[in-house]
């Protein structure tokens, strides 16, 4: 009993400590925000889509506001302006990400470009990208592969068309075949069941899903971290999961790599970007030596932050095409303005080539819009659609 009594009288004294920590003096000189909760903070505020909840509080706090998260302050810019403060002005102090069980687990331990913290490491993968991955000369000598893959995409869409379809896994295994044989040489996912690839373009698609999902959740151990050895919602054992998923992927294609590299010795040329990579981890001149990790972690990079955003963005665009038809019209110049060179053709060509319909018995207001919250936001149940051909069909082929 007198056990029990000390420890009730441990957890009011904590209890205290916690309020005192958040009591309004110690808040004088941060924006305004609500009121906090002794040990979640503000957390309980969030939802299942925290994008759109802090717009909702950003319209009662103002453009800039301040939430406590389990035990971190933040602050959340939400005007063109205050993001251009944290952005440029103010871009050194705030570049880092918070550190995350995500950067450690499914980062590659914040071994890339993506999740690593501002300083040498960083500023050296950013610039590798800069020089071997999208410098005008390397991206004009993968035109060809966009540009095949693309004719691929539009003469799968013709075979399919008259029957509804699901939109997203045909812009993923473009998307993802575009920048695999950029980055890796080859597609290493299998797309007929004659092919032995290490796997199939669904668990390729469910990997970067799951990737997607564990970055942007809000995963409570991040913000109390006395917390997270219980991991609660379950997301940890997940990402370790994930993990070990990628890093066989990861190995495979990285020992696929070096067979060549030893078998051809001298003569070894560089023919895509792993290659390159793995001829600057034996550099000695390099500022900050790569390791293997880094060469998975800034390969990972590429095809994570290429495939699910294009994929999500393509989607999205057809999404509210979809609905509002008048307003295909528009979209080229529209189009010109909001997305890149090689998304802009890929549209182009899809809406003349293409009339685009809903299935039968579907009008345009049963298109469920939903969110789904991740590092990037996509659509909560795939669009499913059907495409008619404008042209004739040797156009398709
Ligand atoms: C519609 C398409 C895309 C969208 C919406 C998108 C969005 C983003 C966003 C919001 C970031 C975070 C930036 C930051 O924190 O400052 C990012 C980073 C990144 N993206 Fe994209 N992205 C797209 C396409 C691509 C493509 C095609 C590639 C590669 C071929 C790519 C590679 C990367 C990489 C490597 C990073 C990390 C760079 C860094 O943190 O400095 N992304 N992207």
């Amino acid at each position: 009993m007198e056990s029990l009594s000390c420890v009730l009288l441990a957890i009011a004294i904590s209890l205290l400590i916690i309020k005192f920590l958040n009591y309004p003096h110690r808040r004088k000189n941060l924006p305004p925000g609500p009121r906090p909760w002794p040990l979640i903070g503000n957390l309980n505020l969030l939802g299942h889509h925290p994008h759109q909840s802090l717009h909702k509080l950003s319209k009662t706090y103002g453009k800039l506001m301040h939430l406590r998260l389990g035990s971190s302050s933040v602050v959340v810019a939400s005007s063109p302006d205050m993001a251009r403060e944290f952005l440029r002005t103010h871009d050194r102090i705030f570049a880092s990400r918070p550190p995350s069980v995500a950067g450690k687990l499914i980062n590659n331990n914040y071994h890339n470009v993506l999740w690593a913290p501002y300083g040498d490491q960083w500023i050296q993968g950013r610039k590798i990208y800069h020089n071997e991955v999208f410098s005008p000369k390397r991206l004009d000598s993968s035109e060809y592969i966009r540009v095949q893959e693309m004719h691929i995409f539009l003469s799968r869409l013709h075979v399919l068309s008259g029957n509804p379809m699901v939109l997203k896994g045909h812009f993923l295994s473009m998307n993802l075949s575009v920048i695999n044989r950029i980055v890796l040489g080859r597609k290493y996912f299998n797309e007929s069941k004659d092919e032995k690839e290490i796997m199939t373009l669904e668990e390729f698609q469910e990997m970067l899903d799951e990737f997607f999902l564990l970055n942007g959740v809000t995963n409570v151990g991040d913000w109390m971290p006395w917390m997270g050895f219980m991991d609660l919602q379950g997301y940890v054992k997940r990402m370790k999961a994930l993990f070990k998923r990628f890093d066989r992927f990861n190995e495979h294609v990285l020992e696929d790599h070096r067979k060549r590299m030893r078998a051809e010795g001298e003569d070894f040329v560089a023919k895509d970007v792993v290659d390159v990579l793995l001829k600057l981890a034996d550099d000695p001149n390099l500022q900050v030596k790569l390791n293997s990790e880094d060469v998975k972690g800034l390969t990972q990079d590429l095809i994570i932050g290429s495939t699910n955003t294009t994929t999500t963005t393509m989607e999205w665009a057809m999404s509210e095409l979809i609905k509002k038809p008048h307003l295909i019209e528009k979209a080229t110049e529209e189009l010109d303005r909001v997305i890149g060179k090689t998304m802009r053709l890929l549209m182009a060509n899809m809406l003349q080539g293409f009339n685009w319909k809903l299935p039968e018995n579907m009008r345009a207001e049963d298109v469920d819009m939903e969110e789904l919250y991740g590092l990037g936001t996509r659509r909560k149940f795939p669009l499913v659609i059907v495409a008619e051909p404008r042209l004739r069909d040797h156009m398709y082929n």
